[in-house]
């Protein structure tokens, strides 16, 4: 039996109300869109539902002033959670037509989405990524030194697709070393920074903590033991330089680097490239890559302008460790109730 903060995983396909109203299918398809990943796992939405109406808004009591001030991994996790909402209702044939930041409405509003019973326009996703919405996970363990197929990789770069959007891939040693030299040092700046240790210590959780949200110590490879120190150490001491090194290690000894990068930079590019982001993060699991993301480096500008440099790119938005590595936990996850609740 799983914990009952993992129970929002279990979530049945075969439970759809195939006969009911438009609004009970709607309530049902959110039960996948929670299943998003987000910053340090704040899930920082809300979500309404009117009808054959979603309201997606921005949970800003949910935000890391002293982590990210511009809320930009916040834009992009709603992104990730719009995807998942989108391929359910293509999975249960239910068409749409998205309208984001909405003209008129306040300013938590990132997007409605108007659906119908009709499966309308031609799909957008590949039907196969529906299954994938509870498989994926993020995965911080070490992995196989076994390299990404080549066309495994094309795949990923179609996920994200172009138009001002991109993936980058690196392979050869050298430059998974420069960047995970970016990573080092963005870690010994930020987790060097005590505000921003006790911003983020707020998300860290015991690995019995019964909490619907966070990190349990267990996604970073911790004992029960150990996790039960670990938003103390976090928030107290700077562990920046061992965080720093093992990080490091295991992104030099991983097959492969992604870094999704934009041509602009505003809240509308950021849930786009979320959007796309969660495709990509679903295609991978479809292939069985595993990902280990990281925001520390984009978050500091000369870092993210050397990222930049690097791959000629405008402006990075996320940072990728992918390889090979047996499934790890799920973490824990608000119930499409309790977020539809304001829980
Ligand atoms: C936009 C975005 C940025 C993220 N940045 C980081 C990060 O900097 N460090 C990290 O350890 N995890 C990061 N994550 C991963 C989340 O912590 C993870 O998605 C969340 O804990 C939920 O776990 P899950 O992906 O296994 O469902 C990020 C996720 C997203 C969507």
């Amino acid at each position: 039996m799983a914990e009952k903060n993992l129970i929002a995983w279990s979530v049945d396909a075969a439970d759809y109300p195939t006969s009911g109203e438009i609004d009970e299918k709607l309530e049902f398809l959110l039960n996948y869109a929670v299943l998003a990943p987000s910053g340090p796992n704040n899930q920082p939405w809300k979500l309404a539902l009117d009808g054959s109406e979603v309201t997606v808004k921005a949970d800003f009591g949910r935000s890391l002033p002293d982590v990210e001030p511009t809320n930009r991994t916040m834009y992009m996790s709603l992104g990730c959670l719009l995807t998942n909402l989108l391929i359910a209702a293509e999975h249960f044939g239910l068409g749409y037509r998205v309208e984001k930041f909405p003209e008129g409405i306040d300013a938590e509003t990132i997007a409605v989405v108007k659906f119908q019973e009709d499966g309308g326009a031609s799909p957008q996703f590949p039907p196969y990524l529906f299954d994938e919405i509870t498989e994926r996970h993020t995965n911080r363990g070490a992995y196989d030194d076994r390299p990404i197929e080549a066309d495994k990789i094309e795949t990923m770069k179609a996920a994200v697709g172009d138009g001002g959007f991109r993936l980058d891939v690196l392979t050869d040693p050298a430059e998974r070393a420069a960047m995970a030299e970016v990573l080092g040092e963005s870690h010994r700046i930020q987790l060097g920074n005590k505000a921003f240790r006790k911003d983020l210590a707020r998300w860290i959780r015991r690995n019995d903590e019964d909490a619907w949200d966070g990190l349990p110590g267990y996604a970073f490879g911790y004992s029960d033991f150990e996790s039960y120190f670990g938003k103390f150490v976090f928030g107290t001491f700077d562990t920046s330089s061992s965080r720093a090194k093992k990080e490091m290690a295991l992104m030099r000894a991983s097959p492969a680097v992604g870094i999704l990068s934009t041509d602009a930079e505003d809240k509308g590019t950021w849930v786009e490239a979320g959007m796309r982001f969660e495709r990509l993060f679903l295609t991978a699991t479809k292939l069985g890559v595993r990902f280990d993301l990281f925001s520390q480096p984009v978050a500091i500008g000369e870092l993210r302008e050397r990222m930049a440099d690097i791959l000629g790119a405008e402006y990075p938005q996320i940072l990728i460790r992918m390889g090979y590595a047996p499934p790890a936990k799920h973490t824990p996850r608000r119930t499409a109730e309790m977020v539809l609740a304001g829980r």
